[in-house]
């Protein structure tokens, strides 16, 4: 298994634990000026009318994306999209988040990946009334003695994860409360399902996610 990690601008690595034998590379790095770096074909014709807010966190995902892919096949190249949905080089399949201060993405060979999910959350971002609109019954509980806050901030990334992954494949939008989460506390691995069996339910159930502590950030990471 080779899993090629590089945090730029100064950060620390990212800890994810074991996670499955995939050839794929992950890169995280800060939100910043980085527009100057977009391949043509990134830009787009609604490039110009993004707030500049937007523009850097756009940019900066794709900073981490090219680098990711560079790390896996030597040269980096442009990630197009389809609406917000990134379009990957032939043979890649890969996921992309940023909050306000990170951006980060995952990259793999489809040889050994069906799908990737990966998302950045704050750890104070996510709303009582936010969590009760995107927990079901069963996921209310923290586990591993978590506070609300962080366990809130846990599912919502862990669903996004989900949904990143399996969407792209499969084409089927899935609500927050289509999906369930279940932690598993010695490995803080977790599965998912789907609530009702549907196009995504197989896929859903063949991956595996995993969470790790960065920066007053949780980073969420589903892998079919
Ligand atoms: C599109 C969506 C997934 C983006 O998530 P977000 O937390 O707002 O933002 P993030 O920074 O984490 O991720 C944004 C990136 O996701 C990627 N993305 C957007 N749509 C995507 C899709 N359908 N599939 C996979 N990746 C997608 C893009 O790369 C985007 O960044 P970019 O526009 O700068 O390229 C989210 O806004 C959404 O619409 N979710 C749908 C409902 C859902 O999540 N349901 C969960 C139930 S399982």
């Amino acid at each position: 298994m080779t899993l090629r990690q590089r945090s730029l601008d100064d950060l620390p690595p990212i800890v994810f634990g074991e996670i499955p034998k995939v050839d794929a590379a992950l890169v995280i790095g800060r939100i910043g000026e980085h527009q100057g770096q977009l391949f043509d074909s990134e830009q787009g014709d609604d490039f110009d009318g993004f707030s500049s807010q937007r523009k850097s966190e756009y940019a900066s995902g794709r900073r981490v994306a090219h680098e990711a892919l560079k790390l896996l096949s030597g040269k980096p190249a442009a990630v197009t999209r389809e609406g917000r949905m990134p379009e990957w080089p032939a043979g890649y399949r890969g996921s992309i988040s940023h909050s306000r201060e990170f951006a980060i993405a995952m990259v793999a060979s489809t040889r050994r990946c069906q799908a990737i999910g990966l998302d950045v959350v704050q750890k104070n971002a996510v709303s009582a009334k936010v969590g009760a609109r995107i927990m079901l019954a069963e996921e209310l509980l923290p586990p591993w003695g978590l506070i609300d806050t962080d366990w809130r901030a846990i599912v919502f990334g862990a669903k996004e994860s989900v949904y990143k992954a399996v969407h792209p494949e499969i084409g089927e939008f899935l609500e927050f409360h289509d999906v369930e989460i279940k932690m598993n506390e010695s490995d803080r691995s977790f599965t998912a399902a789907t609530v009702e069996d549907g196009p995504s339910t197989a896929v859903v159930r063949a991956g595996i996610g995993f969470v790790s502590d960065f920066e007053d950030h949780w980073l969420t990471l589903f892998l079919v």
